[in-house]
């Protein structure tokens, strides 16, 4: 397709075409996290839509101009309101949190929406979508990873700094103890069990400064959490009903089964700690497939697709309003010997691995989310860079 033909507003709408002959005002829009599209007069036929509207209205360009906007959402949608006011008033609208859920858009689909008259196009009338729940998780998500790169920077310090003095501590105590009376012994193991205890801590710290890229496979999510429930059962779980409810159609996740372990084994922790004292402790475990969540990466144009929803529930007390915001930071702990890592921990882990975390509480009922992108083979590669 040549540039002058492109130029037209009508032809310059394939998402799928040639990049090389691409306007720019089209790579603008196929690179916007947000779904775009453009309904005629006609009956509101989609006569334009952007990449991230397919997975929106998951349908590709094709099929998807040959319908209408009503046929993706029911006919008292706000939506169809909104777009009649644009065109009545030749002015544009937007409108927050509108929920546009409907049997082909999927559950909980809440969006602001921006409505814009076509000046070019006499009422035809943009509108792009912008998801609530990935526009809060992203900003969420970044508060996270910039917390986890302060403590790799304070970790690989006090390796340095603490471990070798302290390992000196230890053997200056450890021949002391050979010359003294067996009351002060009492001392020198008091040295040896502290110091211990601060390299054990410094131990833990020192995966935040690891910054390896993570060697990573096609891992069965459920063989996780089979690993992670036969553990949590013979350990912190024992007292607590523990509930599966599995996608079990679920493709592998693209991840470092360890660290997935470590993710699941911290949070059911957690869970199990904030139910001590509920009569009847249940945990949940739930898999799910979300298609449509997207995660741009700061400083690339390269978008992920994180499909893969992963839950950890439970019906303890829930997180005080004061913790939520701080609760992925490091050190952040309301227990009294509580080391405030595991979250920290967890974060970090999702974040190398290009997914998103975050946490739904509520008194009686709080559920850890975790996004992660899937393994698709390469005949299907597009699904996930696109
Ligand atoms: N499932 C949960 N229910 C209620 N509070 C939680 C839950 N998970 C984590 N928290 C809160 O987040 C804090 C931080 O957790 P974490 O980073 O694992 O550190 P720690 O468990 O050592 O306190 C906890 O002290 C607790 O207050
Ligand atoms: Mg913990």
């Amino acid at each position: 397709m040549s540039n002058s033909a492109n130029s037209s507003p009508n032809n310059s709408m394939g998402a799928r075409l040639d990049k090389e002959a691409l306007p720019a005002s089209v790579m603008v829009l196929d690179a916007l996290p947000h779904p775009v599209i453009m309904v005629s007069e006609a009956n509101n036929q989609i006569l334009y839509n952007n990449v991230a509207a397919e997975a929106f209205f998951r349908a590709g360009s094709a099929s998807l101009q040959q319908k209408t906007i009503q046929y993706y959402l029911p006919f008292s949608s706000p939506l169809l309101a909104l777009i009649e006011q644009v065109r009545r008033t030749g002015s544009p609208v937007n409108e927050y949190r509108v929920d546009v859920s409907s049997p082909r858009l999927g559950q909980e689909q809440i969006v602001d929406l921006h409505v814009a008259p076509v000046v070019e196009l006499p009422s035809a009338v943009v509108i792009l979508f912008q998801k609530r729940t990935i526009a809060d998780k992203m900003d969420r998500q970044l508060t996270h990873r910039s917390a986890a790169r302060t403590v790799s920077g304070l970790a690989a310090m006090l390796a340095h700094e603490i471990k070798n003095p302290l390992a000196g501590i230890r053997g200056a105590a450890q021949l002391l103890e050979m010359s003294v009376s067996d009351d002060d012994r009492e001392f020198t193991n008091l040295i040896k069990d502290e110091t211990d205890r601060i390299v054990k801590l410094v131990d833990r710290m020192e995966v935040f400064s690891d910054e390896r890229p993570i060697e990573r496979d096609p891992v069965n999510i459920h063989s996780v959490f089979e690993r992670v429930i036969t553990s949590a059962r013979s350990g912190f779980a024992r007292d607590v009903e523990i509930i599966e409810k599995y996608d079990p159609s679920l493709p592998p996740v693209f991840a470092n089964r360890d660290q997935l372990i470590q993710i699941f084994l911290n949070l059911a922790k957690n869970s199990c700690e904030a139910m001590v004292d509920v009569e009847n402790p249940k945990l949940t475990f739930t898999t799910a497939f979300k298609s449509g969540v997207h995660l741009s990466i700061p400083g690339t144009n390269q978008r992920v697709s994180l499909p893969l929803e992963f839950c950890v529930k439970d019906n303890g007390g829930g997180v005080s309003n004061d913790m939520m915001e701080h609760i992925f930071d490091p050190f952040m702990t309301t227990k009294t010997n509580g080391s405030g890592l595991g979250l920290a921990l967890v974060a970090k882990i999702v974040g190398d691995h290009g997914g998103v975390v975050e946490c739904e509480s509520k008194k009686g009922s709080t559920t850890f989310r975790v996004l992660l992108p899937a393994y698709y083979d390469k005949s299907n590669v597009e699904l996930s860079e696109n």
